[in-house]
């Protein structure tokens, strides 16, 4: 009896679970954040939180914390319970964005003695959360951290290595001494509570998870580094948003789905998605691209890498490598190309006199005129 009390105990501890941080500002994507959390904006069709949600279910875990802010109506009523995607959901407010250590020291009732995998909600990445998590598992370091070599890491948090080695992090430098940018995603056991304890708040004023492993190789705790092969993003801007949406759509396979129709005068080219109660009308859809549920497009052009979301309506215009969220719509409109086209966002010709431009667009709004 007391030998499987013990053995229970000891597989609870061992269970790793997950913190994904959904909170943040995104005021690199105003206006569209203005109004949204920037973990929802679809990508290829689908909230980009939801790829890395349904990486963590792929790889077993089962108890995940939501860290949220502001926006935390909306992240919750996305998420749910988590059932959805096999795992229970807990939420973990946090009052301001006080930075990714703040986030981890506010959870520490929800990890408990538990070793963790954090996932920053705006980040997507190729490579699967399997083989990593089973590899920190097994070896149980400290903390494991993956990285990628970038062409910008002053952007980033940025590691130094000797060999194997982790020899400094440094968050955003202003030199950096390598090209090594710390990814999203980061496993630890309960040590680096001790370590975030014992950091102050950085020049932006956060506590900053950089500086949290820095003190854990300081204090010669083990440190391991992994790096990843396929692509990554931090979806922090218009382009990047545009890029993962040109690598997710390169993956879909071509389908129409039954209740779907698509007429005889259109033209269906290479991968092309199209979901439930969509229309497609005198229209050529050249693909990689996606035409979501119910959308219509009439006598229109949409070219690759355009997701187009739920309920959009697009007639007598031309689209490509672009995303139009829900309920967008577009008339008469030659030719939308690189945007993003934000929730209910109108753009339509117009033949009033005198002919001018006549905008009403959100605060921190971008308008590219020919
Ligand atoms: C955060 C981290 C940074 C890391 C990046 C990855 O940056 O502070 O070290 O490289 O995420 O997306 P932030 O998104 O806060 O600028």
């Amino acid at each position: 009896m007391f030998a499987r009390a013990q053995s229970a105990a000891t597989a609870s501890v061992m269970e790793l679970k997950a913190l994904v941080l959904a909170g943040g500002k995104g005021t690199r994507l105003r206006p569209i954040t203005h109004t949204s959390a920037k973990q929802l904006i679809p990508i290829a069709n689908k909230p980009i939180l939801f790829y890395g949600l349904e990486a963590i279910a792929r790889a077993g875990i089962k108890q995940v914390g939501v860290i949220v802010g502001d926006t935390r109506a909306e992240i919750e009523s996305a998420v749910g319970d988590g059932s959805r995607f096999g795992f229970k959901a807990t939420y973990i407010p946090q009052e301001a964005p006080l930075g990714l250590a703040h986030a981890v020291k506010i959870s520490k009732k929800f990890v408990g003695a538990h070793p963790f995998l954090m996932f920053l909600g705006d980040n997507l990445l190729k490579e699967s959360l399997t083989p990593l998590v089973k590899d920190f598992s097994a070896k149980k370091p400290n903390a494991q951290i993956l990285v990628a070599r970038v062409p910008n890491p002053r952007q980033f948090g940025v590691v130094e290595m000797d060999g194997d080695r982790v020899v400094r992090l440094v968050e955003k430098p202003e030199e950096p001494k390598s090209d090594l940018a710390l990814v999203g995603v980061y496993m630890f056991d309960s040590s680096i509570f001790e370590a975030i304890a014992s950091i102050r708040p950085s020049a932006r004023g956060e506590l900053e998870i950089t500086d949290a492993i820095q003190r854990l190789v300081d204090k010669k705790r083990r440190v391991t580094v992994k790096h990843i092969d396929g692509w990554w993003k931090d979806t922090g801007k218009l382009e990047d948003l545009l890029e993962v949406n040109r690598l997710i759509l390169d993956t879909l396979s071509a389908s129409v789905d039954p209740t779907a129709s698509v007429d005889e005068k259109s033209k269906i080219e290479g991968r092309v998605v199209v979901q439930e109660g969509a229309h497609v009308v005198h229209s050529t859809i050249r693909g990689p691209a996606i035409i979501g549920k119910n959308a219509k497009i009439v006598r229109s052009f949409v070219g690759p890498y355009t997701s187009i979301y739920f309920n959009t309506s697009v007639e007598d215009s031309e689209v490509e490598h672009s995303i139009l969220l829900e309920e967008a719509r577009l008339h008469n409109i030659r030719r939308i190309q690189d945007s993003l086209i934000g929730q209910r966002v109108e753009v339509v010709q117009s033949h009033s006199m005198p002919a001018a431009y006549r905008i009403m667009v959100g605060d921190s709004s971008r308008v590219e005129v020919p």
